[in-house]
Order: C-alpha cells, then sequence, then structure tokens
C-alpha cells in the first residue's frame, strides 16, 4: 500500500502561512472597510449576509462568509477579504486570522476544484489509500484540481470516501477515480450515484422535510449501503428504523405485553 501524500506545509513546517511572521508596528491600526467604498459583488453581498441573519453574533457568520467569497474568487484573495470584511463590518485581520487557522480556506492562489480524500484510520481501512493513489494517476497532475489527503471528513459510512467542492461521495473503489475527474472537466455533477445526500437516512421523517435534499434524478441508482452491486440499487427499499427510546415505565410495560 502506497503511504497518500503528506499534508502540505509552508517553508517554516507550519500548516499555515504566515502564523510566525513578526507583527509589522509601523503600521496603521486595522481599520474596518466602507462598505459605501467597497465593491462588493450583489450576490456575494446577499449570501454574506443571508449567513449573519442566523445567528445573534454576526462573527458566527464568518466561516459561511469566506466559504462564499472563496467561491466566487477561487481563493481568499486580499481583495475578498476586504469585501467580506466591509459588509460583515470586521477587520480583515480578523477574517484573515479565521482564513489561515482552517485548512480549507486557502489564503493563495489555488486549483480551482478541491478534491480531498479522507485517509484517516477507517476510510484508510477501507481502501482509501488505493483510491487516493487512483485518484492522483487519473488527474495526470491537471492544474485544475487541487487533490489532497485529508484527515477526517467525518462520514465513515460511506468509507472510503472523498469531498470533491464539498460534495460528499462515497463508498469509492479506484475504478471511481477516472470518472470523477471527468466529471469534473465537463462540469456535470461528480459521480451523482455516490453522492451523500441521496442516501436515505434511518428516519425516513427526515429527508422529506429538508428541502436542500431535492430527490435524486430517476435514473440514479441509490448507493445507501456498502456492498451493493456495481449499478447500484433501484429498489426503493424502507431502510432500518431508528430505535424509539420510549421512558422507563413505558418501557416495562411493552415488555411485559
Ligand atoms: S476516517 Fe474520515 S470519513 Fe472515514
Amino acid at each position: 500500500m502506497t503511504p497518500a501524500s503528506p499534508v502540505p506545509r509552508f517553508g517554516h513546517g507550519s500548516r499555515v502561512s504566515g502564523w510566525d511572521d513578526p507583527v509589522d508596528l509601523s503600521k496603521d491600526p486595522a481599520v474596518v472597510p466602507d462598505l459605501a467604498t467597497t465593491e462588493v459583488p450583489e450576490q456575494l453581498r446577499e449570501e454574506i449576509e443571508r449567513a449573519m441573519a442566523k445567528y445573534p453574533d454576526r462573527r458566527s457568520a464568518v466561516i459561511p462568509a469566506l466559504h462564499a467569497a472563496q467561491a466566487l474568487h477561487g481563493w481568499c484573495s486580499p481583495r475578498a477579504i476586504v469585501q467580506v470584511a466591509a459588509v460583515m463590518q470586521l477587520t480583515p485581520a480578523y477574517l484573515t486570522s479565521v482564513a489561515t487557522f482552517y485548512d480549507m480556506f486557502s489564503t493563495r492562489p489555488k486549483p480551482r476544484h478541491d478534491v480531498f480524500v479522507c485517509t484517516n484510520i477507517s476510510c484508510s481501512l477501507r481502501g482509501a489509500d488505493e483510491f487516493y493513489d487512483a485518484l492522483v494517476a487519473a488527474s495526470a497532475q491537471d492544474p485544475d484540481l487541487n487533490i489532497r489527503s485529508f484527515e477526517c471528513l467525518g462520514a465513515c459510512d460511506i468509507a472510503p470516501m472523498a469531498s470533491v467542492d464539498g460534495e460528499y461521495v462515497g463508498p469509492l473503489t479506484p475504478e471511481d477515480a477516472p470518472r470523477i475527474v471527468a466529471d469534473l472537466r465537463t462540469g456535470g455533477p461528480v459521480l451523482e450515484h455516490k453522492q451523500l445526500r441521496y442516501r436515505r437516512c434511518a428516519d425516513p421523517g427526515v429527508a422529506a422535510g429538508a428541502q436542500e435534499f431535492a430527490p435524486p434524478p430517476p435514473e440514479v441508482p441509490r448507493a445507501d449501503t456498502a456492498g451493493l452491486p456495481p449499478g447500484g440499487d433501484t429498489v426503493d427499499r424502507p431502510g432500518p428504523s431508528a430505535p424509539v427510546e420510549l421512558p422507563a415505565e413505558e418501557a416495562e410495560q411493552e415488555q411485559e405485553q
């Protein structure tokens, strides 16, 4: 088994850039950019304002706001940071501190597509390293693809799995690698029949109530259980129901019956 590529590190050995750069005391104190004089794309402003409206403290929306800016600009560029700062009325320094802490944000130009393969222990035992190697080979060093191992993406129930531009897909096999690369190049949905969003849930009421989980296209086979045949499973069988927790007295009565 080939070990997964190491996590990329900057020259000083850190995973984040600039953490040990000395403070420049000659600089003016950070200022909050004025929204009236900062050009912010309408769509980005609306998305950030929607995120801020969900929380009592607007700083709670920093991560979705940075995600929106990164999606629009391709990376958390100084311009993107200033735009977010203007809408959120925060200093660019505050946003930069968040963007440099989380390695899903990039404060340097990066390839257009992010493919993170979880190579933590559970996914690794299910073949993540073989899939990772197959994906690297299939990408043929395409400069548009940012392929890296990741620990951990927290979706072992579809192990081995990957996040492709934020879309969770799995369980993956090395044969899926060329298809993922081809889907990214054509700009279509990636490995649609293995997307986590289409998996059934143990609680049938959850999927029905969640607006953002649209029903899968009819031709997409279900990939809700590891071990399905390669073509998937088009039969809509009900999944298992989670046990209902009863108060102790009721549970005893039920057992007696
Ligand atoms: S070990 Fe990370 S999702 Fe499986």
